[in-house]
């Protein structure tokens, strides 16, 4: 019989994971390898259970397990497992009318991708070809904010600048790459002293930074509603609205990601929904399908989505996997469980209780600087301004190891601690989170430095 010792070790010499190295695996008797998940549970081939805190990665909405998604992919394989070029299939079709329905004002029309990063080199693509098609020829350059994620692939990389992808390694970059400050009311760039006012200064630098770049150069904006990459930053409230009319005022293609935000995460359906304003183009995936399958969307309004209308004018991209029809019959399947078992309300309302549980636990150890979140996107940030005896990536680790022994699988970034369990998830099993991070603070307190 294969025990877990040998499967590591298999796993330690053949398997290249994502973002782990295997050296520091084998050094820690890991991976833990997953066999059977259910809710928000996971338990290993050693019969090992933990809570999965992040749900995959920030991806399994609708919680593990669920039987009617195994049916109707089950269904949709046997009924018709794929198509031919040039064709579409009914669960496509379907899929595309209930994200139209779905999405706020003009957003209508589909591109169907199987993951958050093709969706955001699509959507770059369109912004581009879009400029193009009218005529206005030079706008090339995207502004992302500093930090931020929105995919692994080679151009998407680019955006944000994420210290935790490596960059420096791939140099040069495509070209017109613009960073503009995170709208961080707790770490303001600028200094804002509340969100209204870090909004108003962070929404400012985009158009300056649109200016000084040449206005007539610049395709697009993107940015997610509430920001997942650097633990669920909430803007104030009206850096959308600004960021909606900077785009408007200078021709600007605003890109939404709703990767991470979307169905339900943040307590509405959409990211954007808090914020009231529809942008030119969303991106989908994660949540889109709870991870069950890959699957991803582009959605761009009809002003958008018409430039490409018209004979010889079609906007050439095709992915083998874009539009696969399993994929489509499992997303509706999810939106479907989303819809049936109220999980949008859900996530507000377990999202509200965690988040008071969260600030209750601010309040007794003074080592956390902020909490934050809406919905189930929720983080709670240790104070950098707190000096420990271990330097922040041995701290990142610690924290993770602390975890993994109360029950939790969570990943850090950095020193921030973010948290985005399944919709489903229950206050007994939140109270569970919450006390493992309870204890973990009183021990980490002792890891201070006094120096
Ligand atoms: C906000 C955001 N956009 C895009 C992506 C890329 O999605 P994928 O990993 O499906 O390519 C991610 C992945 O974590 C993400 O967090």
């Amino acid at each position: 019989m294969t025990t877990n010792i040998d499967l590591q070790d298999k796993a330690n010499r053949y398997l290249w994971m994502q973002a782990k190295g295997w050296a520091d695996m084998a050094e820690m008797g890991e991976p833990i390898i997953i066999d059977h998940a259910t809710g928000i549970s996971v338990t290993d081939i050693e019969g090992n259970t933990w809570l999965d805190v992040n749900g995959g990665y920030a991806s399994v909405n609708i919680g593990y397990g669920k039987k009617e998604i195994a049916d109707a992919v089950m269904h949709q394989m046997l009924q018709l497992s794929y198509y031919p070029e040039q064709t579409t299939t009914l669960p496509n079709v379907l899929l595309a009318e209930k994200l139209a329905e779905l999405t706020p004002g003009d957003l209508t029309r589909v591109w169907p991708v199987s993951g958050g990063s093709e969706a955001n080199e699509i959507a770059i693509r369109m912004a581009r070809a879009y400029h193009v098609r009218r005529g206005d020829k030079g706008r090339y350059k995207i502004i992302s904010r500093k930090g931020s994620y929105h995919g692994a692939t080679f151009g998407v990389a680019w955006l944000g600048r994420s210290q935790f992808m490596g960059l420096d390694e791939y140099e040069p970059g495509p070209p017109g790459m613009i960073y503009a400050a995170q709208p961080n009311p707790y770490n303001c760039e600028f200094g804002g002293k509340s969100p209204a006012e870090c909004a108003a200064l962070c929404a400012k630098d985009v158009e300056n930074l649109i200016i000084q770049n040449q206005p007539d150069t610049v395709a697009a904006f993107i940015g997610e509603p509430i920001t997942s990459s650097l633990g669920a930053v909430v803007p104030g409230d009206k850096y959308w609205p600004l960021i909606r009319e900077i785009c408007d005022y200078y021709g600007v293609v605003l890109i939404d990601d709703e990767v991470v935000c979307g169905f339900g995460r943040t307590g509405k359906m959409f990211g954007m929904d808090h914020f009231g304003i529809t942008p030119d183009i969303m991106t989908f995936a994660k949540g889109l399908g709870s991870s069950y399958i890959p699957v991803g969307a582009v959605i761009a309004t009809s002003q958008i989505a018409d430039a490409f209308a018209g004979k010889e004018n079609i906007f050439y991209a095709a992915l083998t996997a874009g539009g696969h029809p399993v994929s489509a019959a499992s997303a509706l399947m999810n939106i479907n469980i989303i819809q049936k078992e109220g999980l949008v309300d859900c996530s507000a309302k377990a999202g509200q209780y965690f988040i008071d549980c969260l600030k209750d636990l601010a309040d007794r150890h003074s080592i956390v600087g902020d909490v934050r979140g809406l919905g189930l996107l929720v983080a709670l940030e240790i104070d950098p301004k707190v000096n420990f005896t271990i330097d922040d990536e041995g701290l990142a680790k610690w924290l993770v190891r602390k975890f993994k022994e109360r029950g939790l699988l969570l990943r850090t970034l950095s020193r921030v601690i973010q948290m985005s369990p399944p919709l489903c998830v229950t206050q007994i099993e939140i109270d569970l989170i919450v006390e493992a991070l309870d204890s973990t603070l009183t021990e980490l307190a002792s890891y201070i430095s006094k120096g």
